[in-house]
């Protein structure tokens, strides 16, 4: 009887180890299992039926049925690890709360620069940049402002140290955005329609309105018969747009030398105007020093603060606050 059942253990053993090696897919795994292990198979037999053996009998078979068990499990648990099958430690515990990733965010001031591209765009303006290092010729003499013309004044001036004795370079940082009127119009047929959001560079005194560096967007329109109503239906339009509710808007008359005539625009903000663009009709010189022949092309170009606007969209009291990098407010856009 016993021996009966030791010759059985050993059949089992050689059998099962055989039949493991055609374990191939989670499929013959599983009929591997009910065979060997499931509740009808030969060790649950006999593992049931050692009850009825003697003492004697149980103390020589139980340590063995129990021991080829546990080996066929752990052939089970081994093969269906090298399966990826449930059964493996997959070393994640998905009931565990996730962590939470930050995501960062565009600065509210490339977020506004990109919602006043599109409005243009939407007009039928294409965008375009130019350098922030700039040479006077594009800064100052194209655009109408000889040296020693008092209207260079008008802008404070960073400018990149020369070589050693040299009083100074040519280069300067941009005080505006209207030298890339030039260099478009230099490589461009009219007629055309752009908008140049960029960074600007003044070298004054910074308080709630005024910072030493801020973005300003260009505009420009040149064909034939382009008029100052152009613009003022552009403008118009753009505001419309901008704060999806009517502003108060004023145009002024001004200087700039590289328009004429020239206007400014202000917006009603707090119970005040706030001057938010310069504009006006491109002066025959500036046409000319691209290559333009004025007496058959007109045109109109303004220069928008980015920030003024933004203050008046947002209700931003001071400039600063774009600049001083605090979460609680670069959070709200
Ligand atoms: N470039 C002028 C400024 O920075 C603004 C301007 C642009 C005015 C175009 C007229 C036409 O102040």
């Amino acid at each position: 009887m016993t021996s009966d059942k030791l010759e059985l253990i050993k059949r089992i053993r050689e059998e099962s180890l055989k039949s493991s090696e055609d374990i191939k897919d989670i499929k013959s795994l599983d009929a591997f299992r009910v065979k060997y292990l499931g509740r009808k198979s030969e060790i649950s037999d006999l593992l049931s039926s050692l009850k009825d053996l003697s003492i004697e009998e149980r103390r020589n078979l139980g340590p063995e049925a129990q021991k080829l068990k546990k080996d066929l499990e752990d052939i089970v648990a081994f093969k269906s690890k090298e399966l990826g099958g449930e059964s493996a430690d997959m070393g994640i515990d998905i009931t565990r709360p996730g962590k939470r990733q930050k995501l960062g965010a565009l600065h509210p001031l490339t977020k506004i620069c990109r919602e006043m591209c599109d409005i243009f765009t939407g007009l039928n303006f294409s965008v375009v940049e130019g350098p922030e290092m700039e040479t006077e010729h594009y800064n100052f003499d194209a655009l109408n402002i000889p040296e020693d013309h008092p209207a260079r004044e008008m802008w404070d001036t960073f400018w990149i140290k020369g070589k050693k004795g040299e009083r100074k370079s040519r280069f300067l940082m941009r005080t505006h955005t209207s030298p890339v009127q030039i260099r478009y119009m230099e490589t461009h047929e009219p007629p055309f329609q752009i908008v140049v959001p960029g960074r600007v560079f003044r070298y004054e005194a910074i308080d709630a309105s005024h910072e030493i560096n801020f973005y300003q967007l260009e505009g420009l329109m040149v064909g034939k018969d382009i008029s100052l109503a152009n613009f003022k239906f552009v403008i118009e339009e753009f505001f419309r747009r901008f704060f999806n509710e009517r502003v108060e808007y004023r145009l002024r008359p001004s200087y700039f030398p590289f328009v004429e005539p020239g206007v400014e625009v202000d917006i009603k903000f707090r119970g005040k105007w706030l001057e938010v663009l310069g504009a006006g009709m491109v002066h025959p010189k500036v046409l000319e020093a691209a290559h333009l022949n004025p007496r058959d092309l007109t045109g109109f170009a303004f220069g928008m603060g980015v920030e003024r606007m933004a203050m008046i969209k947002y209700n931003i009291p001071d400039i600063r606050m774009f600049y001083s990098n605090d979460l609680r407010f670069l959070k709200q856009f």
